[in-house]
């Protein structure tokens, strides 16, 4: 576990109970994922997922990093601390509080943020994507830009959409949960304007996406574990393994009464 996960870790379970989530990894060895404990949502990315954005960043050094979807702050908070670690300059998190307690997960990601010291890089605001992605931004274009909010489509085609303006030929737009078919939605309208996308095989399957052939090429090598996407696999297993997952923590929360 590198310095920085094992920084947030530590942090937020000094300030939350959370419990894991796929402690193996959903589709893929890795994991474990997080939530508050108590609520089934939101569901954070898994460790796994963050040492590979971990991989990308100490290897690309982005200095502004935008990020749809931050519940308790997660992966903001690694983000932001690795990234601090590699002469990063700014994260900006949007996130509206729909999902759980979405008021008291902000406040946890605030806590979260304060405690690791990573104020002066890391702004978590408010607001509801896409339609806030415009006054939220504070830069011409980003080099990272992670979209995690809600998966349903189109909502994964709208975040891309708004971000689009934001990115240049060299950005990596991370798109988590690629095997839900609301985010293979939004996978193949970048590969329509042009991006060409990098699959993971991570717990919940991610994708790396940039318009540009050298940066592409880049990403294959820190990545050799990953390979182009094509788009064409069965999403099934997912759909059970998540579900299956749903029925244990409702089945929990019954038998604890
Ligand atoms: C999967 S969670 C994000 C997890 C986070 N990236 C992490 O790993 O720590 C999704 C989050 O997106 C937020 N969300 C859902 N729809 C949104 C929207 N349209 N705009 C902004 N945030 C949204 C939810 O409130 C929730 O906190």
């Amino acid at each position: 576990m590198d310095e920085s996960l094992l920084r947030v870790i530590t942090t937020l379970n000094r300030i939350a109970e959370t419990s894991l989530v796929w402690p193996q990894g959903l589709l893929h060895p890795g994991g474990p994922h997080r939530r508050l404990k108590g609520h089934h949502d939101p569901i954070s990315i898994g460790e796994d997922e963050c040492a590979a954005l971990g991989r990308m960043v100490a290897a690309l050094r982005p200095a502004h990093a935008f990020i749809i979807g931050n519940a308790f702050g997660f992966s903001s908070s690694y983000i932001a601390d690795v990234m601090q670690r590699n002469g990063g300059k700014s994260v900006i998190s949007l996130d509206d509080h729909s999902e759980g307690d979405g008021q008291r997960a902000a406040a946890i990601a605030r806590e979260l943020s304060l405690s690791l010291g990573l104020d002066n890089i890391l702004k978590n605001k408010r607001g509801v994507s896409p339609a806030d992605i415009a006054k939220s931004v504070e830069q011409k274009l980003y080099d990272l830009i992670l979209i995690d909010g809600q998966h349903r489509h189109p909502q994964v085609t709208r975040d891309f959409q708004g971000v689009l303006p934001y990115s240049s030929a060299q950005t990596v737009v991370v798109f988590h949960d690629s095997w839900l078919s609301g985010v293979a939605g939004a996978v193949s309208e970048a590969k329509r304007a042009g991006f060409r996308c990098l699959w993971l095989p991570t717990s919940c399957e991610m994708i790396l996406a940039t318009r540009s052939p050298e940066r592409f090429e880049q990403l294959c090598a820190i990545f050799p574990e990953g390979g182009e996407d094509r788009g064409s696999r069965s999403r099934a297993l997912g759909y059970l393994l998540y579900a299956q997952q749903s029925v244990a923590f409702h089945f929990g929360r019954v038998f604890a009464r």
